[in-house]
Order: C-alpha cells, then structure tokens, then sequence
C-alpha cells in the first residue's frame, strides 16, 4: 500500500515537472516502479529510465521475481547499450584523438554514471572531484609519459586551483576524450618549448583574460610584470619559449598564484624558489640569478 501512494506521489511529481510525461510512460515503467521505485528516487533522474525500463532491461521470459533466477538481460552491453542513444558522446570518445582509456575497459560507463539516477548532476555516482581523484590517486608510469598523483597534487598543497573546488575537474578536461593532449578541454601545446600563441593555450584563456599573455606593456592585464612590462609576454615568446605549466601548476601548489616549487627540464628538477614581495615578486631558478620584479 504504501509502495503504492509513494509511485502515486511519484507520478504526480513527475507530471507536473513535465505534462507530457505521463504519455510518454509505458505500462512497463508503471509496473517496475511498483516494486523498484528506488532506482529513480534520488534527485536527478535519467530521461530513458523515467520514460521506459525496457529502453534497456529485456525479459528473457522467466518468472518476475523469482530468488536467484534472473528475470531480466540488458539490451546490449555497455557502452554499445549507451551509444544506441547517444552517438555523440561515441564519436567524441571512440573517435578521440587523445582517448580517455576507462571509455574502453571494465564497467566504462558505469565506472562515472548510474543508469538510472543520482544525487549528483549528469547522473554521476560522486562528486565529480571524488569521481577522478578516485583513480587518479597515484603514479603511473605509463608508456610514453609518467602520470603524476593528481589527488596528492590537488589535496596536499595549500593553494589548488579555483576550479577544482567550484566545477571539478571538466572545466579544463574532457572525461570521454579529446582532440587535445591530456584530454583539455581546449587546445593546448605539448612539450616545454611553444611560441607565443593564443591557440596554443586556449584551455587557459576561455576563463583568463589572453591579454595577461599577449600585451607586451600593460599596468592591469597581469600582476607578472615589472613596471609595465609583461614577464607573461617575456618569458612565453622568442625561440626558448615556455608553457603556462613550466611556472604554475595548475592542480595545485604551496606557492601563492599556484607558483611550482621546480621546473623540469628533461630529467632535471630546477628549483624556482619563488618569493612574493610587497608589490612584486622575486624568483631565482637555475637559468638565472635571482631577479626581482616591481609593479
Ligand atoms: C513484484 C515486484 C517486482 C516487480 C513488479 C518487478 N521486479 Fe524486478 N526485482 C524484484 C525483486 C524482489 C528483485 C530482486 C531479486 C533478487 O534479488 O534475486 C528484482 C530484481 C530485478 C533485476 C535484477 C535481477 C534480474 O532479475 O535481472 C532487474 C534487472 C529487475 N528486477 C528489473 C525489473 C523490471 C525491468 C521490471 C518491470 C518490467 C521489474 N523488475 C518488475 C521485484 C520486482
Ligand atoms: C539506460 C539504460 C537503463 C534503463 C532505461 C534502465 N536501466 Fe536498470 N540497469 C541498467 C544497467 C546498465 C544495469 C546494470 C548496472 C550495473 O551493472 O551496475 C541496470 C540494473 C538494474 C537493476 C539491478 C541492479 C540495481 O541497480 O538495482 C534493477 C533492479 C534495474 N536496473 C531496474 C530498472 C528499472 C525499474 C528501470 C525503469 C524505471 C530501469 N532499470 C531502467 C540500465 C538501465
Ligand atoms: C533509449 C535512449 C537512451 C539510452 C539507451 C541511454 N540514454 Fe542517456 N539519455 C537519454 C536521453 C533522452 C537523455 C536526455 C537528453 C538530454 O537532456 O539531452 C539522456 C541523458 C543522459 C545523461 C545526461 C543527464 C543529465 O542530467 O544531463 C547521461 C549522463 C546519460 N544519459 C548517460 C547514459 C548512459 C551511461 C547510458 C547507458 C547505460 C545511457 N545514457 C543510455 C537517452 C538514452
Ligand atoms: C571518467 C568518468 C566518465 C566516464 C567513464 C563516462 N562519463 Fe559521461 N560524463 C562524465 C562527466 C564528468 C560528465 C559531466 C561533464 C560536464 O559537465 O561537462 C559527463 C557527461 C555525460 C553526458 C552529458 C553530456 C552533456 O553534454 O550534458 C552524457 C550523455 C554522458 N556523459 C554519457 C556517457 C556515456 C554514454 C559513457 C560511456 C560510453 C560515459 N558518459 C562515460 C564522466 C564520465
Ligand atoms: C576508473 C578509473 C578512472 C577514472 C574514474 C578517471 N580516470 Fe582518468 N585515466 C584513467 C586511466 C587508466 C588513464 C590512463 C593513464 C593511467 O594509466 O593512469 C587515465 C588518464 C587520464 C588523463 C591523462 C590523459 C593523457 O592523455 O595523458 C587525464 C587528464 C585524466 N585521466 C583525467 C580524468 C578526469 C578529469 C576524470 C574525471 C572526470 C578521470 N580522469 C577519471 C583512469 C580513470
Ligand atoms: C585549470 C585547468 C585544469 C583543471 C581544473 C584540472 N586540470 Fe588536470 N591538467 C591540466 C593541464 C594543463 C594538464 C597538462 C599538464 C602538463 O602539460 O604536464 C593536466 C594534466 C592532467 C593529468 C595528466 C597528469 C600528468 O602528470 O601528465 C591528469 C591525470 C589530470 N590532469 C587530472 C585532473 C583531475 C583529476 C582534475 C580534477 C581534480 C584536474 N586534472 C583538473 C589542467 C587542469
Ligand atoms: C573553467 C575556468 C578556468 C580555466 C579553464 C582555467 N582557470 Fe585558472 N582560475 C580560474 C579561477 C576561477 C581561478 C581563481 C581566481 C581567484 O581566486 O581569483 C583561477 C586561478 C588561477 C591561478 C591563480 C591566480 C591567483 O591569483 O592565485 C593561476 C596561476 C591560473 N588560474 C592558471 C591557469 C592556467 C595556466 C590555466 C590553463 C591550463 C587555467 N588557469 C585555466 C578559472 C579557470
Ligand atoms: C615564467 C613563469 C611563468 C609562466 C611561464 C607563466 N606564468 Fe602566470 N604567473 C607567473 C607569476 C610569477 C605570477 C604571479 C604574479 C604576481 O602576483 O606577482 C603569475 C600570475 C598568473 C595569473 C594570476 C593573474 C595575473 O596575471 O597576475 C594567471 C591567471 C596566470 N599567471 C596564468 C598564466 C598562464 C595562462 C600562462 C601560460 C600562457 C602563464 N601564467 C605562464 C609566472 C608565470
């Protein structure tokens, strides 16, 4: 009886969240909810499983519910079951350039996603934060390049980047793949040496102001500059150019302004050894003595 008000009341407010809703509900759906209704109960709710269970369970003919024999198979296995949907998502992933490997092993889907419903928005099991750090919570010395301990960078440091506490991490990264390395969000360069280029570091610069690197003289477009010229602009062009990682680190850090306590060239870890000064900064890496820089 009241599995049966909580469906009622269930129903209702779906209803009236969206009117066409109770003419896109089958039968089944009614009937499974009888009994599962805890599947969709937390807040955000999967549209396939709102509108039809059958959109992906199957029966394979044996009683419903019967103690250890399985009523039901699923249409398909995932990620194929997901992509009969959402082909998008196939296209950016499979597709990718630089791929995200969990799209491809063990549960995939289902490593980051409830099929049915979560607390969490995009139907995520976690927080998004808690999602990655849960994997990337060690090194790895993968093929080509070593992996760092994000989770370590990310909790450990004093400073860690505004994002990560507000959005997570798909403000920089794309979770299913992309056309970039490290899976960013936006185009980025490999590799210490770049050249001064606005599209080389557009992962940055959709939130930060590129004027903080393209103005050679500026009083107001960044506070890395002496007098009014620009050490974002000095240091980030010419032919021993370098990327926004080789000062900052940009999941975390114990420097102020997400300084990095090194640099690494190849093998070598240079220190910066940077100091924040009353209207400036200061900094002495191995490339050249200290210097001070005033605003
Ligand atoms: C009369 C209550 C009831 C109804 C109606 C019902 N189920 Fe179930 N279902 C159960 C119970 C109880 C279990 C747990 C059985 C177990 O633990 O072995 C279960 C288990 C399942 C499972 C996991 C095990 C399996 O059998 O595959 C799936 C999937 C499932 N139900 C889907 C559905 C779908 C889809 C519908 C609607 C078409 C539905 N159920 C209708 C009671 C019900
Ligand atoms: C988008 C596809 C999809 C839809 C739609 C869907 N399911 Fe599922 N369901 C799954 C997948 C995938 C699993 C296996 C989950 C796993 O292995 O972790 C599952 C597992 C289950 C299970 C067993 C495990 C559990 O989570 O309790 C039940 C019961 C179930 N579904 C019921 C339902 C009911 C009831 C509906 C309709 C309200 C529904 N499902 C709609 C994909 C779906
Ligand atoms: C029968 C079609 C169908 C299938 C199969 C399906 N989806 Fe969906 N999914 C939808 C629809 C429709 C929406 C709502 C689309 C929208 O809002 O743009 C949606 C939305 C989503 C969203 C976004 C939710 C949000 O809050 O914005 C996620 C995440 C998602 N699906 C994951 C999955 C996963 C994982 C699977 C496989 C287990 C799957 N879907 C299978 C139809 C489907
Ligand atoms: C590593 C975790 C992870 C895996 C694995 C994963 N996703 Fe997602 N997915 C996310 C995150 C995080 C978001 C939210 C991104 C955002 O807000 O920009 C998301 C968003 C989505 C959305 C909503 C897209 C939109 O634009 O609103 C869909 C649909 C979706 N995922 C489907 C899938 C499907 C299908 C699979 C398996 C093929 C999958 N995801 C695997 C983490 C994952
Ligand atoms: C189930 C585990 C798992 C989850 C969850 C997961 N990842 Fe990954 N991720 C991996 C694996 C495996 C690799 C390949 C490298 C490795 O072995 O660590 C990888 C690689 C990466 C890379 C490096 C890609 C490259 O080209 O160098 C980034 C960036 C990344 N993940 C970000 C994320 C983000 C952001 C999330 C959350 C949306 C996330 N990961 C969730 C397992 C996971
Ligand atoms: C402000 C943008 C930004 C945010 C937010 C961000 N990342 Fe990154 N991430 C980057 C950049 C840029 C790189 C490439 C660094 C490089 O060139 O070595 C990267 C690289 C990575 C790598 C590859 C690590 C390596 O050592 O090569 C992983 C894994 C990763 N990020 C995971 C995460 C996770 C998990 C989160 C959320 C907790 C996150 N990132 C949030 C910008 C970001
Ligand atoms: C999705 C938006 C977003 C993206 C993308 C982004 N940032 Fe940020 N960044 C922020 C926010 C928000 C803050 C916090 C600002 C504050 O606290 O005043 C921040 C802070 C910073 C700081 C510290 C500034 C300070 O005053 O302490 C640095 C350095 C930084 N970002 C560098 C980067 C770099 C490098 C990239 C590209 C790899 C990047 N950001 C990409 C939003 C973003
Ligand atoms: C040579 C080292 C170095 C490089 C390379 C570098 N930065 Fe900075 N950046 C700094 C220093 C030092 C500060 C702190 C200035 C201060 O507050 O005194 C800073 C400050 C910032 C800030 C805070 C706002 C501001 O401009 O004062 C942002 C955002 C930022 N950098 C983004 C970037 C981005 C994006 C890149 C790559 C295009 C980059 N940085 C490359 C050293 C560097």
């Amino acid at each position: 009886m009241t599995q049966r008000l909580a469906l009622i009341q269930l129903l209702i407010a779906l209803t009236v969240a969206n009117p066409a809703f109770c003419q896109g509900l089958a039968q089944d759906a009614i009937s499974c909810l009888g009994c599962h209704q805890k599947v969709l109960e937390e807040e955000y709710k999967h549209v396939a499983a709102v509108k039809n269970c059958m959109n992906c369970h199957k029966s394979n003919g044996n009683a419903h519910p019967a103690e250890g024999i399985k009523g039901f198979t699923l249409l398909a296995e995932t990620p194929g079951l997901c992509y009969s949907c959402h082909e998008k998502i196939k296209t950016g992933s499979e597709g990718a350039r630089y791929p995200h490997p969990v799209m491809t092993s063990g549960k995939n889907c289902l490593v980051c996603h409830s099929p049915h419903a979560s607390s969490e928005k995009k139907l995520l099991l976690v927080s998004e934060t808690k999602l990655c750090l849960g994997c990337h919570n060690k090194s790895v010395s993968a093929e080509n390049k070593p992996i760092q301990n994000i989770r370590q960078i990310a909790t450990s440091n004093t400073y860690t980047h505004g994002m990560i506490s507000k959005t997570g991490c798909s403000g920089c990264h794309m979770p299913h793949g992309s056309p970039n390395p490290f899976i960013l969000a936006g185009s980025y360069q490999e590799g210490i040496y770049t050249s001064v280029n606005k599209e080389n570091f557009l992962v940055c610069f959709t939130c930060h102001k590129s004027e903080l690197l393209l103005e050679e003289n500026t009083t107001t477009a960044t506070a890395f500059r002496n007098g009014s010229k620009n050490l974002h602009y000095l240091h980030i062009q010419g032919s021993k150019t370098r990327k926004c990682v080789s000062c900052h680190n940009v999941h975390g850090a114990m420097n102020t302004r997400l300084i990095a306590e090194k640099i690494s060239f190849g093998k070598w870890e240079m220190p910066i050894q940077f100091r924040i000064l009353d209207k400036g900064g200061s900094c002495a890496p191995g490339c050249h003595a200290e210097k001070i820089y005033k605003r």
